[in-house]
């Protein structure tokens, strides 16, 4: 049999420390399975979405009331979204509290960090097609913030709304970036990551000296591994679609409106607060793009992990990354909690 990028992402064997879940927490072939749901289940959704300002909101009513399953898909795709963030976030977290970044490595963790980004971007172009009364405020605020920086914020502004007043115009931009624009460069993204992860090595793993044991694992368990993970996943999102319906406020139609609940989606909180500091180009642009710059750079700018200790958690090698990225996560988490 020819090999086909499946047998590159599997080979014949490899260390079981590389597949131990405690070791990856699974969260990359996680966010790998949620990006399969959301593009199956978006497709699904754009059979009856229509972005049209005066009936977008009304399609997706139509959609989660009177299609059949339609909520439920509505609600498949949505908590895919959130998930993805939360479990993109957790990556992070463990390929720099394992040491995964540094070289080779630190090119892919580049184009992890531009998956988040895109991720977050996603979701936020997700969020504001549904179109209801509860979006004018984030979408009017999100879009006012590119016009605030210097020299590009109007065309910036204008690629991203059309031009006109946001809550009338941006619709179709924003469905545009969604569906394409955005979804496109993260599957290509999503599979040039998964390819360089072999590319570079495998998962990160301490040199087989240092391993206490010098197993290997087979293919096939390496599948049944993740299989068993896609179930659970698959009945977790299943149990959250049932159970917790995706919100849905009432249509934004006619004059757009701001006496909606003004509130940031909840993984923008954290910026929401921010701007309540002062000036918006210092504290919604500035600080976040600074913060984004800080976590593209741990490789580049932080004492690597030593050799020996890449693929443990917490090596006291690279004590300074991991403190720098589990107060950016604090700062995060507080800031949004404060906003509550
Ligand atoms: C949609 C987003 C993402 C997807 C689908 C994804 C997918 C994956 C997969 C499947 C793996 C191998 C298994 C694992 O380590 O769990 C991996 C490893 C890796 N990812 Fe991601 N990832 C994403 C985001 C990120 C982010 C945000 C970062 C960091 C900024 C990142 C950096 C890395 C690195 C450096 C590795 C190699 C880790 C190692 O060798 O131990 N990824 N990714």
């Amino acid at each position: 049999m020819r090999p086909s990028f499946f047998h590159h992402l599997h080979p014949p064997t490899i260390p079981a420390a590389q597949a131990r879940w405690r070791h990856t927490l699974g969260a990359g072939g996680a966010a790998i399975f949620l990006l399969l749901v959301l593009i199956v289940t978006g497709i699904l959704e754009m059979f009856y979405y229509i972005p049209n300002p005066a009936e977008a909101a009304l399609s997706v009513q139509t959609l989660t009331f009177h299609v059949p399953l339609g909520g439920f898909i509505r609600n498949l795709h949505y908590w895919a979204a959130q998930l993805l963030l939360v479990v993109t976030t957790i990556h992070l977290f463990r390929v720099v509290f394992t040491g995964a970044y540094s070289a080779p490595r630190r090119f892919n963790y580049l184009m992890g960090v531009a998956l988040l980004v895109l991720t977050l971007m996603l979701d936020f172009t997700g969020y504001i097609l549904r179109w209801d009364v509860d979006i004018c405020w984030p979408l009017v605020t999100g879009t006012n913030l590119l016009k605030t920086i210097p020299g590009i914020g109007a065309w910036l502004y204008r690629i991203a709304t059309g031009g006109g007043a946001a809550c009338s115009t941006a619709l179709l931009r924003f469905y545009t970036w969604h569906i394409f624009g955005l979804t496109l460069p993260m599957i290509v993204l999503g599979i040039w990551h998964a390819f360089r992860v072999r590319r570079d090595g495998g998962i990160a793993a301490p040199p087989p000296s240092f391993r206490p044991e010098p197993v290997r694992l087979p293919r096939n368990e390496l599948v049944r591994r993740e299989g068993l993970a896609m179930i659970l996943i698959g009945i977790g999102l299943i149990l959250l679609a049932t159970f917790f319906p995706a919100p849905l406020g009432a249509a934004m139609t006619g004059t757009p409106t701001l006496t909606g609940e003004a509130r940031a989606p909840w993984f923008f909180l954290w910026v929401q607060q921010m701007l309540k500091w002062g000036d918006p180009f210092a504290w919604g642009v500035v600080v976040p793009l600074a913060v984004l710059a800080l976590l593209a750079a741990i490789p580049y700018l932080f004492p690597p992990p030593a050799e020996t200790e890449i693929g443990q958690w917490f090596p006291k090698s690279n004590r300074v990354a991991q403190g720098v990225v589990g107060l950016v996560g604090v700062v995060v988490v507080v800031l949004s909690l404060v906003n509550r």
